[in-house]
């Protein structure tokens, strides 16, 4: 069982693992492997295998043999366990410890900065819909989300070009920025871009956003984005494209990729569901009533990060959002052979080089941690008014209950951020508009991006909005 890929028609015969291996699942399609059958349906098909090979098992996926961890009580040995299950390390000279220093200007202070300018910029477009919607207005809800979120995200993130004046320079890098972003899924298999149609265009084109003497020229750039920007500038080494490219394409699209359709779906789930939307208006609608802010567009609204802290039905309902569309596969690489011990004496053999993979869905899914897991229940993490963090597998609390963010090492580094985000947003919307959806349509979860983050939606659905009285 070696990882890369195996000659093809050859791939690792079961009976040739070494004792304390995990059980092999091959799959008849040499190459292949188990690929088909894990897109089709990845959390049935990993339940099924679970059934009958138990907790731990090697899948061939495509070329790769892949160690699942299903029970989320092992989660925590996998995490752990870092010296030898390590995360992927950056390509180029720049070490991982210098790339992660900027992650402090995602905390504490730096993070109620960039939240109150998100909220800034956010106002400022609401209130621009504000001033032009009278009556109902239609639109399309995915669009929607996305139109806001990333202009008000890149501004925030970037700041302003000045010399844009009568043009909308970052509705123009949202438009390319959502024709790349659909070859995502392409690239991130592995298909070689030039074959993407225009992506290996648009992504040229996007990079030279990025390229410093275009970077230098906005005003208002964030801490974190400023920060990276001065690290990468050290490195002389380093070409610009690169710089462009590698670093702060990769940084904005990390940034926007997964928080927009995570907005969509929080939105989504909130409209279709009545009950949870009128008790969120309402937890907002009392937040601003008990802080003196009227919620009238012109009206500045600010709240503290105490105060969002404290929105917690509407933060269990984004929690709730995330346990349905979030599919970020965990994975580590083995820096050396070595036995991963798990709960209860059980020890599982790995060789140098292979994949260890957790895959939250089925955590998220899973009957005896979330009750009737299909049911959306706004208001699951929250418990006599609070937050609520038990959540019991076997009888024993779990440390890992809800996992859009990764874990460990790799944890995301802008999950703060973006859950103050996702809440600002829907605190705006719901604040300053009446909002219904008016299509009869359920949407659906798009399987392109399987194991790669927030699942995009299968189709668009119209809604419409009107200021409230
Ligand atoms: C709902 C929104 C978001 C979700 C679900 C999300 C999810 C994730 C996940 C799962 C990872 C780990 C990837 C892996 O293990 O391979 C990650 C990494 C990362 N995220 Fe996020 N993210 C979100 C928003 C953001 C935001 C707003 C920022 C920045 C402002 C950000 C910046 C990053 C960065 C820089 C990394 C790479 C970390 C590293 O160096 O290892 N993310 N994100």
């Amino acid at each position: 069982k070696h990882i890369g890929i195996p000659l093809w028609g050859c791939p690792i015969q079961a009976s040739s693992l070494r004792p304390g291996e995990a059980p092999l699942i091959n799959g008849w399609i040499p190459f292949l492997g188990e690929a088909l059958n894990f897109r089709n349906d990845p959390t049935k098909f990993l339940l099924s295998l679970q059934q009958k090979y138990g907790d731990v098992f090697t899948v061939h996926l495509a070329g790769k043999y892949i160690t699942f961890i299903t029970n989320p009580l092992q989660f925590v040995y996998v995490t752990k366990t870092k010296k030898y299950l390590q995360f992927k390390e950056l390509a180029d000279q720049i070490s991982t410890k210098n790339v992660h220093k900027a992650y402090q200007y995602l905390l504490g202070r730096p993070l109620d900065v960039l939240s109150d300018s998100m909220m800034g910029n956010l106002q400022g477009l609401f209130e621009k819909m504000c001033s032009q919607a009278t009556d109902w207005e239609m639109g399309n809800m995915n669009k929607f989300c996305f139109s806001l979120m990333f202009e008000a995200s890149f501004l925030t993130l970037y700041g302003k070009d000045p010399s844009a004046v009568d043009y909308n320079i970052v509705e123009a890098i949202g438009d390319k920025f959502n024709k790349f972003d659909a070859s995502f899924s392409y690239l991130a298999a592995n298909v070689p871009i030039e074959l993407l149609g225009a992506a290996k265009s648009i992504r040229k084109e996007l990079i030279s956003v990025f390229l410093p003497e275009n970077m230098s020229r906005w005003l208002g750039a964030s801490e974190v984005v400023q920060f990276r920007k001065d690290l990468f500038d050290m490195y002389e080494g380093l070409s610009d494209r690169n710089k462009a490219g590698t670093h702060h394409f990769a940084f904005m699209w990390a940034s926007v990729g997964n928080t927009i359709p995570a907005t969509f779906w929080a939105m989504y789930y909130l409209l279709r569901h009545p009950e949870a939307l009128a008790v969120v208006r309402d937890e907002i609608d009392h937040l601003l009533q008990s802080t003196g802010q009227e919620r009238k567009p012109g009206n500045c609204i600010h709240l503290t990060r105490e105060q969002l802290d404290n929105l917690v039905y509407l933060e269990s309902a984004v929690n709730e959002s995330f346990r349905f569309c979030s599919s970020s596969t965990n994975i580590r690489i083995a820096s050396e052979d070595f036995i991963l011990k798990l709960e209860g004496n059980q020890e599982v053999s790995l060789r140098k080089g292979d994949l260890v993979a957790i895959y939250p869905p089925i955590l998220h899914m899973d009957p005896e941690v979330y009750e009737d897991p299909k049911k959306y229940k706004f208001d699951r993490y929250v418990e006599d008014g609070k937050k609520k963090s038990t959540f019991y597998k076997q009888g024993r609390k779990l440390k890992y209950f809800l996992m859009p963010f990764g874990s460990g090492i790799s944890k995301c580094p802008g999950r703060f951020f973006a859950m103050n985000e996702i809440k600002l947003f829907l605190v705006l919307l719901l604040a300053y508009f009446d909002v219904e959806i008016t299509e009869e349509k359920q949407v659906g979860q798009d399987k392109s991006r399987i194991g790669l983050g927030i699942l995009l939606p299968d189709t668009d659905i119209a809604f419409r909005y009107k200021p409230r009285n």
